[in-house]
C-alpha cells in the first residue's frame, strides 16, 4: 500500500479519514481506543507541518433526530485532551464556514469536521458515496490519507470517493491493521460473534467457518438462529428475513456453530426450551458458557467480535467478562475486534494479544474480501 510515511506533506492541507465511531455517553467518549489508535497518523502529519483536516462518521443517521444526537463535539474535546495541539471543530460538513476555516489554517493545526453522516439525512450522500459531495471534500486539500480501518469496508464519499480525486495513501493505522491481519488470516482459529448488528455479522459466518474450526454465537444475532433451529425466543431481537439462511447454515455447518443453551432475560435465567412469550435474551447463561469454556479450552487462536450480551448495562456483563477472564487465564491468544468488544475488555481492564479497531471491516477482510479503497491505496482500480 502507498503509505504516507515519507510523503513531503509541508505546508499541505492534508484530510484525513479516521474511524471515531466511538462509544459516547453523556456527551463523553466512553472508548478511545480508535482515537488512540489514529494519533500516530495525527501526531506524525503535525510534526511534519501539514495542515490536518479530520473526516469521520459517528452512528448511523437516518433521521433529524440522528443527526442531532450524533455529533463529533464530544469526539473532539476528548481529542484535545490527547494531543497538544489545539483542535478546531466545525460543526457542520460543508458550507462557507468549512470552507473558510480550512482556508485559514496553519501549517501543523488540526480542525475536525462535523459527522459525515450528517451527509445521509435527508438523502443519503456520504453512504451512497455521491460524487458531488466526494468531490467538495477533496476540493479542500491536497492530500486523502485513510487511516480509518474500522470504515475501510465501506464505499462511501468520504473514504473511496475522496480517493477518487486526490494522491491518496494509507496511514499508520491502516497500515498496521492490515499487517496484523494478514498474519490472522491463516490461523486455525475459533470465532466468538455476538453483538447487535446483526444483519452486517450473520452473512460473514459461512465464508468464515471454512477456515474456523468453531464458531460461538452470543449477542442478538443468536436469536434468530435459535428461532431458525424451532426454539420459541420470546421477545428476544431477530432478523426474521435472515431465518432461512440461518437454517441453511445449522443445516450446512452445525458441526462447527455453538449456541447457548440457556440466556439471562430480564426474569432471570432461563433454559432455552423454557423461554415464554415475553422474555427477551440479554445475556448468554451459565452452561452456555461452561460448554463453550470447554471448546475454547481446545484452541489456539480466537478472533472475537462483539460482546456476547448487552454489555452497557452491567446486569448483562457477566458472559463476556466470564468468557474473557477464561481466555486470559489459559493465556489462549486473542485478537478482539470491535469498538464494543474493545470497550468491554477496557472496562473489565484485561488486555488481549491483538486488538482491531475494526469490527465489520475486520472480519470481511479475514473473509478475503477486496476493499476498493485499499485497492485504490495499492495502485489498483483506477
Ligand atoms: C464500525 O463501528 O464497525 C465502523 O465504524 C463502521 O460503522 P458502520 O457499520 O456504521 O459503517
Amino acid at each position: 500500500m502507498k503509505s504516507i510515511k515519507g510523503v513531503n506533506v509541508s505546508g499541505k492541507k492534508v484530510i484525513v479519514r479516521v474511524d471515531f465511531n466511538v462509544p459516547i455517553k453523556d456527551e463523553n467518549v466512553v472508548d478511545d481506543t480508535r482515537i488512540v489508535g489514529a494519533l500516530k497518523t495525527i501526531k506524525y502529519l503535525v510534526d511534519n507541518k501539514a495542515k490536518v483536516i479530520l473526516l469521520s462518521h459517528l452512528g448511523r443517521v437516518d433521521s433529524q433526530e440522528d443527526k442531532d444526537k450524533n455529533t463529533l463535539r464530544p469526539v473532539a474535546k476528548h481529542l484535545s485532551t490527547l494531543i497538544d495541539t489545539p483542535i478546531y471543530f466545525v460543526p457542520l460538513t460543508r458550507g462557507m464556514l468549512v470552507e473558510k476555516t480550512v482556508e485559514n489554517m496553519n501549517e501543523g493545526e488540526i480542525v475536525l469536521i462535523e459527522n459525515t453522516r450528517h451527509e445521509d439525512y435527508p438523502k443519503k450522500l456520504e453512504s451512497s458515496c455521491d460524487e458531488a459531495l466526494s468531490k467538495y471534500w477533496a476540493n479542500l486539500a491536497d492530500i486523502f490519507v485513510l487511516d480509518a480501518f474500522g470504515s475501510a469496508h465501506r464505499c462511501h464519499a468520504s473514504t473511496y470517493g475522496i480517493s477518487k480525486f486526490l494522491p491518496s495513501y494509507s496511514g499508520f493505522l491502516v497500515d498496521e491493521e492490515v499487517e496484523m491481519i494478514n498474519n490472522a488470516m491463516h490461523q486455525r482459529k475459533t470465532l466468538i460473534l455476538g453483538g447487535s448488528k446483526v444483519d452486517d455479522k450473520i452473512g460473514v459466518i459461512d465464508n468464515l467457518v471454512n477456515t474456523s474450526d468453531a464458531v460461538l454465537l452470543g449477542g442478538a444475532m443468536c436469536f434468530t438462529f435459535l428461532k431458525a433451529k424451532g426454539y420459541n425466543v420470546g421477545a428476544s431481537i431477530v432478523s426474521e428475513d435472515k431465518i432461512d439462511y440461518c437454517k441453511d447454515m445449522l443445516e450446512t455447518t452445525s458441526d462447527k456453530l455453538y449456541l447457548p443453551v440457556d440466556v439471562v432475560t430480564q426474569n432471570g435465567i432461563k433454559d432455552i426450551e423454557n423461554m415464554s412469550d415475553d422474555d427477551i435474551g440479554y445475556d448468554i447463561g451459565p452452561k452456555t458458557i461452561a460448554n463453550y469454556e470447554k471448546v475454547l479450552d481446545k484452541s489456539t487462536f480466537v478472533l472475537w467480535n462483539g460482546p456476547l450480551g448487552k454489555y452497557e448495562d452491567n446486569g448483562y456483563i457477566e458472559g463476556t467478562k466470564q468468557i474473557m477472564e477464561y481466555l486470559h487465564k489459559k493465556k489462549i491468544t486473542t485478537m478482539i475486534a470491535g469498538g464494543d468488544v474493545t470497550g468491554a475488555a477496557k472496562s473489565l481492564n484485561i488486555e488481549f494479544d491483538y486488538v482491531s479497531t475494526g469490527g465489520g471491516s475486520t472480519l470481511e477482510y479475514l473473509e478475503g474480501k477486496k476493499f476498493k479503497t485499499l485497492e485504490r491505496l495499492n495502485g489498483e482500480n483506477k
